[in-house]
């Protein structure tokens, strides 16, 4: 056997779709742009969407959009990829990290209240693994202290808590369709948003700052070079219209695992009440000491597994920037020393997957 992490699905009609593109001429902000932007906002049942080329880019964006900048401080959880707070550095401003729960990964809500400070701005809430945060309660708490949410929402396009999907109870969420995500066009985000003015400056901003008045360009304020291409566009399109489909083939999958590692023993991120998983990792937990034996063994079966995440505390920049040391975010680095993503994707056959749950048993 040989099982990659990866095997995005790729189908002849979303080649035609950006094959289309290309034979067409111009190659940006053109209708594929524009039509996978309402498409996506009518997915998620909000305002308007703005097509950026990352999740980072997009996270970048809201924050310049709130105006956030030295001295400030935007809580985050210390369990996530390092570009869900890069952004908040490109800023000035300070990451203050919370840790995470032991079930879910999730910023530990009971932990935030204790991390808000007269300079705490905001808080930039992860959905890990396609699991939504208690949006009414982080709503909650953001409210009380005045201070904004920009939810990462890199791993949900499909998620949704207590009926509630990313972009609804926030300044704006941020997705991504980066290669590994649910759908992908290599690279590639968006922003989702509920206010018409603020999804028209994005666009200014994703465009250098630049507008077009008539036929001519107009600089209204300073920006960054953020564009997605027509053909990402329509790549894209393509696969959310298929989303529901792929979106099943995952649960499919999730509840295959979920039903033998329950019965093995064996530890892993359980559906939360209330919740449309988005089933876009599965990650099971090993003894920290063996963790790499196990990994290791695992791909010399032919299973290529990943690590999601070594905390972005424990990062060399970020420990050496803010002097953090092991033990400081005690649930978030025992979950990161102990996790193992397995490939979870439409294309995994049951043989395949049958084959992963019998070596990760047997190895674990
Ligand atoms: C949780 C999380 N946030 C943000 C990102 C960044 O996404 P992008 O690569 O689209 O910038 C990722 C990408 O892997 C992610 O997993």
């Amino acid at each position: 056997m040989n099982i990659p992490f990866l095997r995005p699905t790729i189908k002849e009609e979303d080649i035609e779709a950006v094959n289309e593109v290309l034979r067409g001429g111009w190659l940006v902000l053109q209708k594929n742009t524009d039509a996978f932007e309402q498409q996506f906002s009518s997915y998620l049942g909000c305002r308007d969407a703005v097509l950026t080329n990352s999740c980072t880019c997009a996270i970048h964006l809201a924050l310049i959009m709130l105006d956030v900048k030295e001295g400030d401080e935007v809580i985050v959880p210390a369990l996530t990829y390092v570009s869900s707070v890069n952004p908040i550095l490109h800023c000035g401003a300070s990451p203050v990290f919370v840790d995470v729960e032991d079930e879910s990964g999730l910023i530990d809500l009971d932990l935030v209240e204790a991390a808000i400070t007269p300079k705490t701005v905001g808080i930039i809430p992860v959905h890990i693994y396609g699991q939504m945060i208690d949006m009414k309660r982080i709503k909650s708490i953001a409210d009380s202290h005045g201070l904004f949410i920009i939810e990462d929402a890199a791993h949900a396009v499909e998620s949704e808590r207590d009926g509630i999907q990313p972009g609804a109870n926030s300044f704006a969420a941020a997705f991504s369709f980066h290669v590994a995500k649910n759908i992908t066009a290599g690279t590639g985000g968006a922003l989702a948003i509920n206010d018409s003015l603020v999804a028209d400056r994005a666009r200014v901003l994703r465009r250098d700052g630049v507008r077009n008045v008539g036929n001519i360009r107009i600089m209204e304020e300073l920006g960054h070079k953020y564009l997605a291409t027509d053909f990402q566009a329509a790549m894209l399109s393509s696969q959310l219209s298929r989303i529901e489909e792929q979106w099943k083939k995952r649960k499919q999958i999730y509840d295959r695992y979920a039903e033998a590692f329950s019965l093995a023993g064996i530890k892993f991120n359980p559906v939360l009440p209330n919740s449309k998983h988005a089933y876009h990792m599965i990650v099971v937990y090993a003894d920290p000491e063996k963790r790499d034996t196990v990994r290791n063994t695992l791909g010399t079966n032919g299973i290529q597994t990943s690590v999601h995440y070594n905390p972005v505390t424990l990062e060399p920049f970020y420990r050496e920037k803010f002097g953090f040391k092991k033990g400081d975010f005690p649930v978030a680095e025992h979950l990161g020393t102990s996790c193992i993503t397995l490939p979870l994707y439409p294309l995994l056959s049951s043989g395949e997957q049958e084959y992963i749950i019998e070596k990760v048993c047997e190895n674990i």
